[in-house]
């Protein structure tokens, strides 16, 4: 798809949706930013940039939906919107239900009344479950253990069939441990690097081996982007990480190497819980070989660079006064 298109986000005034929607208006699209609230920084963004509208509409309302897309009729949608997480999902199952699978069947039923195709699915590598193996591949079973992951896989799924019996292009990016600037969850590597840049030692007991393929937002971000331009697709998924898996206590060394004087550690009284509650599927790295061939994707930040990246931000919005 070429630059200058019209591309509906949903979950735009999310964190990887507010940055997907920078790098489609740095590349010259228009963008109609949706979420279930108009955050006040895309309100901002969109009051300077003309090539942005904003739409305050709830994917659990379908006719809210429908309306959205006969009023704006977008060339291509990338669907971002969700309840993200597993302990968020855990915490709220009917509502991780509700937005994460009733929101993608009403997102793919306005866009087949209304003509439209091609909706790129940011996913995850939840679906997949305990990973079977230290690397896998898309090939590998489905068999998530989360309330999130069945959510997020209900609605591949979900796209599969609109896609067979509807003619519309459903193609889902899985991606890993997502970090970067600005994260909105309390886990790592925000953890460990606010601590360092407070000159706070800090040290987390459980799940130093736990190792998860963890991907720079940008990187993400542009894997999300090439799926999106990619003419035809012979692919529905595409792991979108780095392919490999560094420990938890690697992220750790990545800090300390990136700080001067961090003192971050990571202990092995346990196995990796989220939220120190809910025990983790098994990880590892994700094979992104697929995503490199069909989609010339290649993943910019290893783990050190993409500390060392998050680290200058943080230091950046930490120095700026509170307003
Ligand atoms: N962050 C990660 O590590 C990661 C990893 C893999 C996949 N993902 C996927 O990426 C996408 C974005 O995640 P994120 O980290 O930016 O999360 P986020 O919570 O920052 O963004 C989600 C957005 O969805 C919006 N939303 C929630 N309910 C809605 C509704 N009913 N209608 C419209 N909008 C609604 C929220 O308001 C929010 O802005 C999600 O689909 C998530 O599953 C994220």
């Amino acid at each position: 798809m070429a630059n200058g298109k019209t591309i509906l986000v949903t979950g735009a005034c999310g964190w990887l949706g507010s940055a997907i929607v920078q790098a489609l208006l740095d590349r010259g699209d228009s963008v109609i930013a949706l979420d279930v609230m108009v955050s006040p920084a895309m309100a901002t963004l969109a009051a300077r940039e003309p090539r942005l509208v904003t739409a305050a509409v709830d994917l659990g309302e379908w006719h809210q939906v429908l309306r959205a897309f006969e009023t704006y009729r977008p060339d291509a949608v990338i669907h971002a919107a969700a309840i993200v997480g597993v302990i968020q999902a855990a915490d709220i199952p009917l509502k991780a239900l509700r937005v994460n699978v009733e929101g993608a069947v009403n997102l793919f039923e306005a866009m087949r009344m209304t003509g439209l195709k091609r909706v790129i699915h940011v996913s995850t590598e939840e679906t997949y479950g305990d990973f079977q193996a230290p690397v896998i591949d898309e090939d590998h079973p489905q068999q998530p253990t989360s309330v999130y992951g069945l959510t997020k896989l209900a609605a591949e799924h979900y796209g599969r069939v609109y896609s067979r019996d509807h003619g519309l292009e459903c193609i889902n990016v899985r991606t890993c441990w997502v970090y970067g600037p600005h994260l909105p969850r309390l886990r790592m590597p925000r953890t460990f690097v606010e601590a360092a840049l407070r000159g706070e030692p800090y040290h987390q007991e459980d799940g130093g081996a736990f190792a998860v393929d963890q991907v720079y937002i940008a990187d993400t971000a542009a894997g999300v982007l090439l799926a999106l331009d990619k003419a035809q697709h012979r692919f529905d998924a595409y792991n979108i990480a780095t392919g490999v898996a560094p420990t938890l206590r690697d992220t750790a060394e990545a800090v300390n190497r990136a700080i001067p004087g961090a003192k971050i550690t990571v202990g092995d009284s346990g196995p990796y819980r989220h939220g120190g509650k809910v025990l983790s599927a098994v990880k590892g790295a994700l094979d992104i070989g697929r995503a490199k061939a069909e989609l010339g994707y290649q993943p910019r930040f290893d783990i050190q660079a993409g500390i060392e990246a998050t680290i200058a931000e943080t230091r950046k919005a930490m120095s700026k006064p509170s307003s």
